[in-house]
């Protein structure tokens, strides 16, 4: 054994001492988080749903692995003093061939410069593809942050039974009579539902609703300006909210997904990418470790995933912290996703491209972009191809991206804004995708180790996990 790994097993040894120390009872990990609201932004919540284990257990374990010599080699301080790793992006279409494997050679191509974005194609093989998706056909999949009302045939007959006029603009004839020719159509049914709500209906969707709420006004197609003194406004903008909350069509996410964890040494596959991970980000692999399971997402068709961010910024919520090193257990934490690398599983017939849509502008402004003053450019089922930058998905494919800049002294600095993204509707076939996350350290909590490291540590020593 070499002096350098004995010296990092005995620092395993002396940071689980001191974990175990402080967290005498138990602790869970992170494993999925919600999101929680506060004004317009969101917060990242832990869900906790791994049982209680104790601490004391690991160092045990760990004791016992620091007199195997066979044991493998944890890398627990191998951060580097110059920071996070970072690929210069060079110039659009730029292109690498990086010997990612021994003898073998892939090419990496910069897609935009602000954030650096980068395809690489033919990261995984078919057989790696295939394999990620037996994995999560044999553990199952659930609904993506989909909420289900239990109230909601309640609710639908409260609408039903609501009467009279809004309050709101949409109890104004004009407002609806985009054209002024005097009769409200259902195109222009269809018009205020997207510019005053965001919602976008087909024009089945319009039918169902006239005939699901009687509006016996449209019944020859318009509405007068005598049959709007009973059109039933109020219940009419109660339901598209209501469309908009529980139908998955119209909700910002709409697909399935689960995680698979890429520790251990009990999956060579999930492995084996890791490691090809590392050699492409060239990060240490505490790092590399301590990135999230493996996020697999399956969408139907119709399925999508309206722009969004994967990570948060420390700016705005200095007061948290990164949800992947909340070892408190506290209830908010912020995620704290330095790279993302999402590969491509297999190709949709038609539709599924991801959409960056502020890549490579210039001045972005995430505050006035929300404001949506020039459409809701947020909704990818309308606004896929207004896009600064549309990737078609291609199976095995990877495409990586920084979510955050670097700080001065290059770890974890802010939220990169120009990273909003997202993915476009499947319209034909189905898409399988995975997001890989990497998670990294402010400066200043470097010391502190990623869950879901320790929790590797730990169970590499628990055969009974598995
Ligand atoms: C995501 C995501 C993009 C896509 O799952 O976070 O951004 O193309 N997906 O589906
Ligand atoms: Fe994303």
């Amino acid at each position: 054994m070499s002096l350098f790994s004995c010296k990092k097993q005995a620092c395993v040894f002396l940071l689980v001492c001191v974990v175990s120390s402080v967290f005498v009872e138990c602790s869970r990990y992170t494993k999925d988080v919600s999101h929680s609201c506060i004004g317009e932004f969101c917060v990242a919540k832990s869900a906790f749903d791994e049982p209680c284990m104790d601490y004391r257990k690991v160092t045990k374990n760990i004791e016992r692995d620091i007199d195997n010599e066979e044991e493998e080699d944890h890398d627990f301080i191998d951060y580097p003093k110059e920071g996070l790793f970072r690929w210069d992006p060079v110039e659009i279409g730029h292109k690498r061939e990086l010997e990612l494997e021994a003898d073998k050679f892939y090419s990496m191509i910069t897609r935009a410069m602000e954030p650096p974005i980068f395809e690489i194609p033919g990261f995984l093989s078919d057989e790696e593809c295939d394999g990620i998706i037996d994995r999560t056909r044999k553990q199952g999949l659930f609904n993506s942050d989909v909420h289900v009302d239990p109230d909601a045939r309640e609710q639908e007959k409260k609408i039903k039974r609501l009467i009279g006029h809004a309050d709101s603009p949409a109890g104004n004839f004009l407002v609806w009579d985009d054209n002024r020719d005097g009769v409200i159509s259902k195109d222009e049914l269809k018009s205020f539902a997207a510019e005053s709500k965001f919602l976008y209906m087909s024009d089945e969707e319009v039918d169902e609703m006239i005939e699901k709420m009687e509006l016996t006004e449209f019944d020859d197609g318009i509405v007068t300006i005598e049959e709007f003194k009973t059109l039933r406004t109020a219940a009419m903008e109660k339901y598209f909210l209501e469309m908009k909350k529980t139908h998955p069509k119209h909700r910002d996410r709409y697909s399935q997904q689960t995680w698979l964890p890429q520790r251990g040494n009990y999956d060579k596959l999930l492995r084996q990418i890791r490691q090809r991970v590392a050699n492409l980000t060239k990060l240490p692999m505490s790092i590399i470790k301590g990135g999230e399971h493996l996020q697999v997402v399956h969408y139907n068709i119709n399925g999508h995933y309206h722009a969004h961010y994967d990570s948060q910024s420390n700016v705005q919520f200095p007061q948290y912290k990164c949800c992947h090193q909340n070892l408190d257990k506290l209830p908010e934490c912020r995620l704290c996703r330095y790279i993302t690398i999402l590969y491509y599983l297999n190709q949709p017939e038609i539709g599924g491209e991801t959409a960056f849509v502020a890549a490579d502008v210039d001045d972005f402004n995430e505050t006035e972009f929300r404001k949506r003053e020039k459409g809701d450019h947020y909704n990818l089922s309308k606004f896929c191809h207004q896009a600064t930058l549309v990737i078609p998905p291609k199976r095995g494919t990877a495409i990586m991206w920084y979510n955050h800049h670097l700080s001065a002294s290059g770890w974890l600095g802010d939220l990169d804004w120009k990273t909003l993204h997202g993915g476009c509707d499947i319209l034909k076939g189905e898409k399988w995708l995975a997001n890989n996350w990497l998670t990294a350290p402010n400066e200043g909590e470097k010391h502190i180790r990623s869950n879901y490291y320790i929790k590797e540590l730990e169970e590499l020593h628990d055969d009974s996990v598995y």
